[in-house]
C-alpha cells in the first residue's frame, strides 16, 4: 500500500446485484438493484505528467500505461473499462493530468455481478477528486456507462454504474430508468439471506447477443409506435397492443417485447411485496422473471436453468433467477440462513455430476456505493 499523501487518495468501489428488474434498464422499465460487499479498491496520485497515466491490477502482470493525448481502445479485456473511462473524461473536461493507480478487486469476474462497473466507477470518482475536476455522482455513472458504450461496445443501460455509485447499506434502488428517479427500499430479509450461486461458466456470447436483444427491443418498439402513433417507449406499450400486433412483430421480436412489458410491471408489484414484507410473494415474482429470461428473452443457459430448477425443489427457497446479462454468471438466491450449507453442498455435488465444473458461491448484504476511504 502507498503511503497517503496530499496527492494520493483511496477509494472503494462495490460491484451490484439485482433483486428484480433485468434486461429492462435500457427498455424505459424498473429495475432493483443494491451495491455489494464485494469492492475494487483504488489507490490513485498524481504523477506530476501531463498525461501518462499507469494502472497496475494486482493479479495482473501487465500494467495498462496510457497516454491521454492518444487514448484507443486496448486488447486486455480491463484495460477497455479503463481507458474507455479516460476517454470519457477527457472528452468532457480538459483538468484531467498524469496519475498511477493500483488497484485490488475482491468482486468476481464474469459473475453477472459487474466488476466492471465497480472498476468504471471506482476510476471516475477517484480522478474526480484527484483532479477536482467537479463532476456530480449522475455524471460520474454516465462516465462509466458511456465508456462501455464506447470503448467496450457493450451497449448497456444505467443500472450497475447507478447501483456501484449510490448504493446504500441495508437498501435497494428502486430506480425508474425513464426518468431516472429513485428511491432507496429498505432491505429485511432475516431470517433469509441473499446467496450467490456462481455457474462458473460465462459463454462470451454476452457482448453480441445483448447488443441484439437491445436492436430487437428497438425494432418491436418502432413498429407498435408507428401503428398506434404512442410515445416511444415501452412504458406506453400494453400487452394488449403486442398481442393485436403479433404477426407483425413476428415470434422472437414478440417474445422479446413481451417480456420487457411483463417485467416492467412485475417489478412494480414486487415492490409492493417488498414494502408489505412479503418474501414469499417477492420470491414468486424472481421465479417468474427467469422463466420470462429464459423461454422469452432466451438470456439464460442450461447452467443457470440447472440451479433455478434445483432451487425450486428447496422448500427453504423463496426465490431465484439468473443476474445481470446472462449466458453465465450466478444466480442470487433468496434463502433461509439455516439452509445454506445444505442446499450448498447439494448443489456443489448435483452441478459438479452434470456439468463437470464446481460452482462457487457467496452470500453478500447490500452496501454503500462508492467511496472516498482515505484522503
Ligand atoms: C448488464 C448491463 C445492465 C443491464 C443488465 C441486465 O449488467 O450492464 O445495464 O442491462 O445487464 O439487466
Amino acid at each position: 500500500m502507498i503511503e497517503a499523501n496530499g496527492n494520493q487518495l483511496i477509494v472503494r468501489s462495490p460491484g451490484r446485484i439485482n433483486l428484480i428488474g433485468e434486461h429492462v434498464d435500457y427498455n424505459d422499465g424498473f429495475v432493483l438493484p443494491a451495491a455489494i460487499d464485494k469492492s475494487i479498491t483504488m489507490t490513485l496520485r498524481k504523477n506530476g505528467s501531463k498525461s501518462r497515466c499507469t494502472i497496475k491490477s494486482k493479479g495482473f502482470d501487465s500494467v495498462l500505461v496510457a497516454d491521454l493525448y492518444s487514448l484507443k481502445p486496448g486488447t486486455e479485456g480491463w484495460h477497455n473499462y479503463a481507458l474507455g473511462v479516460l476517454h470519457e473524461i477527457q472528452v468532457l473536461n480538459p483538468g484531467l493530468k498524469g496519475f498511477d493507480c493500483e488497484m485490488e478487486s475482491n468482486v468476481p469476474v464474469g459473475s453477472g455481478v459487474s466488476s466492471s462497473a465497480a472498476l468504471e466507477c471506482g476510476l471516475a470518482f477517484g480522478l474526480n477528486e484527484l483532479f477536482e475536476l467537479g463532476f456530480d455522482k449522475l455524471e460520474l455513472i454516465k462516465i462509466g456507462q458511456n465508456a462501455e458504450h464506447n470503448f467496450v461496445g457493450t451497449k448497456c443501460g444505467i443500472m450497475d454504474q447507478f447501483a456501484s455509485v449510490m448504493g446504500k447499506e441495508n437498501h435497494a434502488i428502486l430506480l425508474d430508468c425513464q426518468s431516472l428517479d429513485f428511491e432507496y427500499i429498505p432491505i429485511k430479509l432475516e431470517p433469509y439471506r441473499l446467496l450467490m450461486l456462481n455457474t462458473n461458466v460465462s459463454h462470451n456470447l454476452s457482448t453480441g447477443e445483448y447488443n441484439i436483444r437491445r436492436e430487437q427491443c428497438e425494432e418491436g418498439l418502432e413498429l407498435l409506435v408507428k401503428k398506434y402513433g404512442i410515445e416511444s417507449s415501452f412504458r406506453d406499450v400494453s400487452m394488449k397492443k403486442l398481442d393485436e400486433s403479433k404477426k407483425e412483430l413476428g415470434p422472437i421480436i414478440y417474445d422479446r417485447c413481451s417480456y420487457v412489458v411483463e417485467e416492467i410491471k412485475r417489478v412494480q408489484e414486487a415492490v409492493v411485496a417488498l414494502k408489505n414484507d412479503n418474501l414469499g410473494l417477492f420470491g414468486r415474482f424472481m421465479f417468474e422473471t427467469h422463466r420470462g429470461l429464459s423461454k422469452k428473452y432466451e438470456v439464460s443457459c442450461p447452467e443457470l436453468d440447472f440451479l433455478v430448477e434445483l432451487a425450486k425443489t428447496e422448500p427453504q427457497i423463496l426465490g431465484a433467477r439468473m443476474m445481470g446479462g446472462g449466458f453465465g454468471g450466478c444466480t442470487l438466491n433468496i434463502i433461509h440462513k439455516k439452509s445454506i450449507d445444505h442446499f450448498v453442498n447439494k448443489v456443489s455435488v448435483a452441478y459438479k455430476d452434470k456439468f463437470g465444473i464446481d460452482p462457487s458461491y457467496f452470500v453478500t448484504v447490500p452496501s454503500d456505493g462508492t467511496y472516498l476511504i482515505k484522503e
